[in-house]
């Protein structure tokens, strides 16, 4: 008789809806323009909700961003292939055996291999040969994360069979409409195409991240709510979002003047992590770079409202210059050992501990598999 508590009237109905085993699409709109007493609540519901099921590690992943060639020519994205403003990089084998050296040396477990799209056979190949020497020289202890692209299920095949474990593939946007009018109308930037690629490498085996960007031009606060819907129905094993930041030398900066302020794009990127985290309990969610590119403290407060993965920069630092998919990026001076030292203060500060030396694989993914782990 006593195990159901009723709704007190008093609630507000951000309250109510935060109770709800399920969200609706109404429901998730009005969680994002939550603001006062309600926005604290979702906040707060979503920090219990991590404590609950993940409690407080945060896993590191170590980001190398291998190389900024890219054939694509996103509207948003600084190293876009038509964006000749830059100089262009690939690291050698031995930049990335010494970042992954790095990596397990201190107990990292798990690294990101992250690149412009590229899918000639030399550049698969050279991927597929970089794993197995990962592979080899950690003894397989390191976890490899690829986020490089849409590619063909024989290259997402290979490059598991060769040592990768999961792969990022953001969506973007999960509206069609949307996304074509953020890339151009060709089939390399193709949304069906896009989808397949994420339903091959959930089909492949990988752990399957995604994510979107948030305040982008044209988008809306319904387009938002249908991006958790759809990562709710993709059933997600990771998620990487963050706000839009505007580069110069891009096709949607003549649309910056149309954007909302940056904290309100914060904002709303914080809302979109504590959202996802009540509704997908146990995925890895990520406290992103570019939240940190508005806010100071933008990677604690994510963390605090159910982010519990973060990215510290192995990329050397003579190359960091050149990996500007937006403006303002941060860590561009600092060095590896820089950057954990600043992670590790800033996960101490939002209270978390850092799972050193655990692979910190997705629940989700590890619930999912037949026979669960
Ligand atoms: N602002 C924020 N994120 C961006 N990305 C690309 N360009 C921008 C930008 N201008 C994100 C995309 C891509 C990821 C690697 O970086 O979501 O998937
Ligand atoms: Fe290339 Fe990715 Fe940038 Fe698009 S977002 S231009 S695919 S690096
Ligand atoms: Fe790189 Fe703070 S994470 S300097």
């Amino acid at each position: 008789m006593f195990n159901r508590i009723p709704l007190s009237s008093s609630m507000t109905e951000v309250e109510k809806i935060l109770e709800k085993p399920l969200f609706t699409k109404d429901d998730l709109i009005h969680l994002l323009i939550s603001s006062g007493k309600d926005r604290l609540a979702l906040f707060e519901k979503a920090k219990k909700t991590k404590a609950d099921y993940l409690g407080k590690k945060v896993y590191f992943r170590g980001l190398i961003e291998y190389s900024n060639y890219c054939k694509k020519n996103c509207y948003y994205c600084g190293i876009r292939a038509g964006n000749n403003h830059f100089a262009r990089y690939r690291m050698s084998d031995e930049e990335v055996l010494e970042a992954v050296q790095y990596a397990w040396e201190n107990n990292y477990a798990s690294i990101v291999i992250q690149a412009g799209e590229q899918t000639n056979k030399p550049y698969i190949s050279k991927i597929e040969s970089l794993l197995k020497r990962i592979y080899i020289q950690t003894k397989g202890q390191i976890h490899v994360t690829l986020s490089l692209g849409e590619q063909s299920e024989d290259t997402y095949k290979r490059w598991l069979d060769a040592g990768a474990h999961r792969y990022l593939l953001r969506i973007e946007v999960s509206s069609m409409d949307l996304y074509k009018k953020l890339h151009p109308d060709n089939r390399a930037h193709d949304y069906q195409q896009r989808l397949e690629a994420l339903r091959t490498l959930r089909k492949t085996g990988y752990q399957v991240g995604t994510g979107v960007m948030i305040g982008l031009p044209f988008q809306t606060i319904p387009d938002l709510a249908d991006d958790l819907i759809f990562f709710r129905d993709f059933d997600i094993d990771m998620a990487g979002m963050g706000p839009y930041i505007e580069h110069a030398d891009t096709p949607l900066y003549k649309f910056r003047d149309s954007l909302l302020p940056l904290l309100e794009r914060f904002d709303l990127s914080l809302k979109m992590v504590a959202i996802l985290r009540i509704m997908m309990k146990n995925i890895n969610i990520a406290a992103t770079t570019a939240m940190q590119t508005i806010d100071k403290q933008g990677r604690e407060k994510a963390l605090m409202v159910g982010a519990n993965v973060i990215m510290p920069n192995l990329t050397p630092v003579k190359y960091r210059q050149d990996y500007l998919l937006y403006e303002n990026k941060p860590c561009l001076d600092e060095d590896a050992q820089e950057c954990k030292s600043c992670l590790e203060a800033r996960i101490h500060i939002a209270g978390d501990v850092i799972g050193y030396g655990e692979w910190g694989d997705s629940q989700h993914f590890s619930d999912r598999k037949p026979g669960g782990n």
